[in-house]
């Protein structure tokens, strides 16, 4: 198809950013996959685009025995090899400020002497008591460790020092509506909603957070933006790897809690919200709250209809779900769900939104398509064209992060001839960057003390209620997954989904 690309109009867009406050980081889980892949890396990263603070220190935790020397070499090493663009005299400082302790996460022991190395770095750093807790651990220990840290002083009502403490919690947060409430009743006992940063990495993606600025800052979106104009929203996760070393991990959970319940619900939530009056947390997150909670309650009776789980089986040389290392070889986890939801709301009321995301397909792309409807009579009709394509606006998230807008125009010739064309901006193209990590703006962001892209816990219950009853139904159900072959674009189930309304599935490529 023909395309027209975007010009920059300044190209001097990249933002002025505010740098962090004094503060000590300290990373629960701090030899993990997590922490040497995105962590580490993400605060070096900062520090390489001169946002660090220089009284900033981290204290990575964990249970093996390393000294400060041997946790700061290992870190340097993962920071280079997970983001080379940091420089050497940025490694040497970095490598500076790191420090670690060891010990158990359930040894009110270990708390104490972690409120010591907090008090002297703080002493030394001039941290101004600003301490930061990143939980990046396996999940049964959030609830055990935010209440060892109020034991020990960081807690809002039995606080005996000044601590200005905030609380990082990674995903997922529960296993479900019942857990989830168990686990935030805990966290907070210790801590106040202010305090807490729950994470969801897809909120700190620079072309999630445009799907706002797309829609709030120009005036010619906002007034098509419903039901009038739109027939039909896609929203897509497609992943080509399977899971890897995570099968262990994955088996008890699968794509409806790792995928659905966080990323592509509050991507929803950020393509169909009311505008917000500012871009403060709390205004932000009540229209995110108000819109999940116009989800159309999920028909158990139709849920066949509406709802479809996958798992990917071996294709040729690629293994299948099922094979795959920490498997149950015999186990109903899905790796793939596809939904249709409706939101009851004067906007979007009849509105049907598709939902996908799956590990082993064709491709890994995210991306948000918006199909508007047709134009209402054709005036060329005459000449054949009975059938004028729609309007279709996608925001592609990533991996080739852009904007492309579809329309029809006339083909050059004495005869009325159609085609269709695509207006692209491409952000490689226009601001010549690589999209920094999302993990770099999130860390930032708990730093400065600014929650807008952090989960408030009432979004969190509203996307657990409304998908509880479906993993309870999956739960007792007998059926199994449908088998789907590795790195497939789709299969007949699936395809049915959409296409029983007489839509598709935009290709996944
Ligand atoms: C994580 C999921 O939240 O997101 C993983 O637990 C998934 O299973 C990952 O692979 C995808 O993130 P991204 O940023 O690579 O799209």
């Amino acid at each position: 198809m023909p395309e027209i690309k975007a010009q920059a109009t300044s190209m001097d867009m990249m933002c002025a950013e505010s740098p962090a406050p004094p503060c000590i980081l300290v990373i629960f889980g701090a030899s993990g996959d997590l922490a040497h892949r995105k962590l580490i890396p993400s605060i070096a990263g900062i520090a390489q685009r001169g946002l660090l603070n220089d009284r900033f220190c981290l204290i990575g935790c964990g249970r093996s025995q390393l000294s400060d020397r041997e946790f700061a070499q290992g870190a340097i090493e993962a920071v280079k090899k997970a983001n080379p663009s940091v420089s050497l005299t940025v490694l040497k400082r970095f490598e500076k400020q790191l420090t670690f302790q060891s010990g158990n996460y359930q040894d009110p022991d270990f708390y104490r002497q972690l409120l010591q190395r907090i008090e002297a770095l703080n002493e030394e750093y001039q941290c101004e008591h600003r301490v930061l807790f990143y939980l990046s651990v396996p999940p049964s220990l959030y609830g055990p460790i935010a209440e060892h840290l109020g034991e020990v002083g960081f807690s809002h009502p039995h606080g005996n020092v000044d601590w200005d403490s905030r609380l990082v919690v990674e995903k997922p947060f529960g296993h479900d509506l019942a857990s989830a409430t168990e686990l935030n009743e805990t966290i907070s006992q210790c801590f106040k909603e202010s305090q807490v940063y729950r994470i969801d990495h897809y909120m700190g993606k620079e072309t999630v957070q445009n799907i706002l600025m797309f829609r709030f800052a120009n005036a010619i979106f906002e007034p098509i933006w419903n039901r009038s104009y739109i027939d039909h929203v896609q929203v897509t996760i497609a992943e080509s790897l399977g899971v890897g070393e995570r099968g262990g991990y994955y088996d008890g959970s699968g794509a409806l809690r790792d995928m659905f319940q966080n990323h592509l619900l509050q991507m929803l939530a950020l393509v169909t919200m009311e505008p917000p009056a500012s871009f403060a947390a709390d205004s932000v997150r009540d229209e995110k709250r108000k819109l999940l909670e116009a989800l159309r309650p999920i028909d158990l009776k139709t849920l066949n209809q509406t709802f479809l789980r996958g798992q990917y089986a071996a294709q040729g040389d690629q293994p299948g779900y099922l094979q795959e290392s920490g498997v149950n070889p015999e186990s109903t986890t899905e790796t793939l769900v596809a939904a249709k939801l409706w939101i009851d709301n004067w906007r979007w009321k009849d509105v049907p939104f598709y939902l996908r995301t799956g590990k082993a397909l064709a491709a890994k792309t995210t991306e948000v398509v918006v199909t508007f409807k047709q134009v209402p009579h054709s005036m060329f009709s005459s000449a054949g064209f009975d059938d004028i394509p729609p309007n279709v606006l996608v925001m592609q998230i990533q991996p080739q992060e852009g904007i492309n807008l579809s329309f029809q125009a006339k083909r050059p010739g004495s005869k009325l001839c159609m085609g269709t064309l695509n207006m692209h901006f491409s952000y490689e193209q226009v601001f010549g960057v690589q999209m920094p990590e999302a993990y770099e703006r999130l860390l930032l962001d708990c730093m400065l003390g600014d929650q807008t892209l952090f989960m408030r816990f009432d979004n969190l219950d509203t996307a657990w209620r409304l998908l509880d009853p479906v993993l309870q139904q999956w739960s007792e159900s007998e059926t199994k997954p449908i088998p789907y072959p590795h790195s497939c674009n789709s299969f007949a189930e699936l395809d049915h989904l959409i296409e029983a309304d007489g839509r598709h599935w935009r290709k996944i490529q």
